[in-house]
């Protein structure tokens, strides 16, 4: 079974039948893919009951408390009225829910919390509150692995047989820690935990939550979600996300929805990182790999573990914000958990059967391609370096098949990176790349990026394509100007040369439109793909347009994994996430972070020479050399990275947000303040 899903929901966020019938809408969808349990509050509604009943609420750090008529009030309107119409718009989705309360079957048997010790220091009954000290998940269990859907009310039971008042928000901890595998999300009425400026915070750790707790930044409710969240991560739950459910059902899915990730420990401050930089890891990965890795790779002192969302963790705990993401790879983020349930499912299924056979997700991935570049066809591979040498081989494939066998030479640009491969290396610029490595294929002009008028004369009939990068990532971030786009497709439309657009970096939605082609103005017959693509699996692909496509017969081309189950379900999944709101978040927060990065390069106009980019590739291009500000904006916990010497390149997950950009520009200004002389 996949891991389920506990939601806990707020009243607040269910109030009217169109608030419920969007989260029914969005209950379906995850329903659909994975085991979902409900839990849900009933707050303002139990307030209102109370009130008109002359009954006033009274609640001591967001527990309600409860004396005897005040426990009518809540069993009526939880297991009465909230329950039942939250199951009725469920249903009415086609969610087969159930509704129950943690009364059923023991699910939510409590203990009386006589006296509770507030947080300003004083001693309170509440009443009839409970705490769930076990939640028998043998009931839920047996509903989800029929297809049931839980939706589960805050009441407990105590061992007398009495009802108890349980705060939902701690009665779904209980839940997601005793269902096994399963994942806790927390929606309110609040973009997330905030902090004391009223500032969403990105990601808690047991330390942040205790000073939120102790210096009264979290208050009321907040600090019964945080007290039990608390306990659960010390239970073993591994993360716990408090989202903000007025966006879910709307731009939002569960998945993606912005607020505050909890998770056990986290290390941030800047002095950690600047220790670990000084002292040698603690493992001895670098040494074993400086005596059995080839030594192609220079890497900067970190060895990381794992990720969640926009952050990685090294070996000793400590969190970095990835603006890196792999190198414009890691396009949904770390650990994102649409993908990770994917790919543990794709791989209990099927992971590869060769292209020697037909399997289900080859041909609905390239149609989905298809769809988003106007390209007739796809060739998948795993690499940007091959979908390249693809569309290479294609080209001349193309002119071979017309019989012009004579018109095989390349146009490629200055300051172009293609890959390594020897195709690919043969229309990449760097002599530092190329050198030890001649001869490569011959027959390849390069054109300047600087003088458009030049390229007619070096585009003719022994021309089989022009190859270029819409924004060329490696060679510094340098987007192409319009007089050079004009030029391209002058030169190509006047000789016939096929185009070929590298789109390996910018595409994929990087640019916050699938292709940055089109948007430029550039028609290209075939197309690389890669990076994004896979969001981390090993993904590639080459676009063949209806021109191109029919000259490449079988046998003409191939590879033994190119588009396998497993990588096909990663794209697949990466598209889903994509079409449903990230281009979009991709274009509004591209807007926020060239603003940012404008004002910053102001504040260093002695430093910062250039800003540059589209949606979320960016390049910030310095007087000197940017190493060193990039190893300062290491230690201060922000990975971004030098390209071309002198350019800092951001290339951020598609998931950022406003505030992970202003966390970024923060750390990065702290970067270039610390490396200035
Ligand atoms: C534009 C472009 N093309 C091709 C490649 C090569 O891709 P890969 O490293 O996946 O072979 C890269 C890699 O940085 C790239 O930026």
């Amino acid at each position: 079974m996949t891991d389920p899903l506990v939601l806990k929901l707020g009243g607040e966020l269910l109030e009217s039948l169109a608030d419920r019938q969007r989260i029914a809408v969005l209950a379906a969808s995850v329903a659909a893919t994975r085991p979902l349990i409900i839990v849900h509050g009933g707050g303002r509604a139990i307030d209102a009951e109370l009130t008109e009943r002359g009954i006033a609420p009274r609640k001591v750090d967001g527990l309600r408390v409860t004396d005897a008529a005040t426990l009518d009030v809540v069993v009526s309107v939880l297991a009465g009225a909230s329950n039942t119409e939250l199951v009725a718009a469920l249903v009415g989705q086609g969610v087969p829910a159930v509704g129950l309360t943690g009364v059923d079957a023991g699910l939510g048997r409590a203990v009386r919390v006589q006296n509770h010790r507030s947080t300003s220091g004083s001693v309170v009954d509440l009443g009839f509150v409970g705490d769930p000290v076990e939640a028998d998940p043998a009931l839920v269990e047996l509903l989800l692995s029929r297809g049931y859907v839980p939706v589960i009310a805050g009441l407990g039971v105590d061992r007398d047989g009495a009802l108890l008042n349980v705060n939902a928000d701690v009665m779904a901890c209980r839940i997601a820690s005793s269902v096994a595998g399963s994942e806790l999300v927390i929606a309110g009425a609040t973009p997330g935990v905030l902090d004391a400026q009223g500032k969403p915070i990105p990601v808690l750790d047991l330390a942040g939550i205790d000073d939120l707790i102790s210096n009264g930044t979290a208050t009321a409710g907040m600090v019964a979600k945080l007290s039990s969240c608390r306990t659960a991560l010390e239970q073993g739950l591994s993360i716990i996300r408090l989202v903000d459910g007025r966006t879910l059902g709307g731009p939002h899915g569960v998945d993606d929805a912005p607020g505050t990730t909890l998770v056990a420990t986290l290390e941030t401050t800047e002095g950690v990182h600047k220790k670990m930089m000084t002292t040698t890891p603690t493992t001895d990965v670098p040494t074993l790999e400086s005596q059995h890795v080839l030594q192609t790779y220079r890497r900067l002192p970190v060895v990381f573990e794992r990720g969640a969302g926009m952050r990685l963790f090294d070996d000793h705990g400590r969190a970095y914000l990835d603006f890196v993401s792999g190198i414009g790879v890691a396009s949904l983020g770390h650990a994102h958990p649409a993908l990770a349930r994917a790919l543990a499912d794709q791989a209990a299924t099927l992971v590869h059967t060769s292209n020697l056979y037909f399997h289900p997700l080859q041909g609905e991935l390239a149609a989905r391609l298809s769809a988003l570049t106007g390209l007739e066809r796809a060739f998948f591979c795993n690499s940007g370096t091959e979908a390249n040498e693809a569309c290479l081989k294609f080209a001349r494939r193309y002119w071979h098949a017309r019989g012009e066998t004579a018109r095989t030479k390349f146009v490629a640009f200055t300051h172009s990176f293609h890959g390594r491969t020897m195709g690919a290396l043969s229309v990449t610029w760097d002599e530092h790349y190329r050198g030890p490595f001649a001869p490569l294929v011959p027959g390849v002009t390069f054109a300047s990026t600087d003088a458009p008028d030049a390229l007619d004369a070096l585009v003719d009939d022994s021309t089989a394509a022009v190859i270029v990068e819409p924004i060329q990532g490696e060679g510094g971030v340098r987007p192409l100007s319009a007089a050079l786009v004009r030029a391209i497709t002058t030169a190509c439309t006047r000789s016939g040369a096929l185009l070929i657009a590298d789109e390996v970096q910018s595409g994929s939605g990087r640019t916050g439109t699938f292709l940055h082609s089109p948007t430029i103005g550039l028609r290209p017959d075939l197309v690389a793909l890669g990076k994004a693509l896979g969001a981390g699996v090993p993904v590639g692909a080459a676009m063949v347009s209806a021109r191109v496509a029919p000259a490449v017969a079988a046998g003409d081309h191939g590879t033994t994994y190119g588009g396998n189950l497993l990588a096909c379900r990663a794209a697949l999944v990466f598209l889903d996430a994509l079409e449903g709101g990230l281009l979009e978040n991709i274009t509004r927060v591209s807007a926020f972070l060239f603003d940012r990065l404008r004002d910053l390069q102001a504040r260093h106009a002695d430093r910062i020479v250039e800003v540059r980019g589209a949606g979320l590739i960016a390049g910030l291009e310095c007087k000197d050399d940017a190493a060193p500000i990039v190893t300062a904006a290491l230690e201060r916990g922000l990975l971004v990275n030098r390209t071309a010497t002198r350019v800092i390149r951001l290339l951020p997950p598609y998931i950022a947000t406003e505030r992970d950009v202003d966390e970024a520009i923060a750390l990065l200004e702290e970067a270039i303040r610390h490396t200035s002389t």
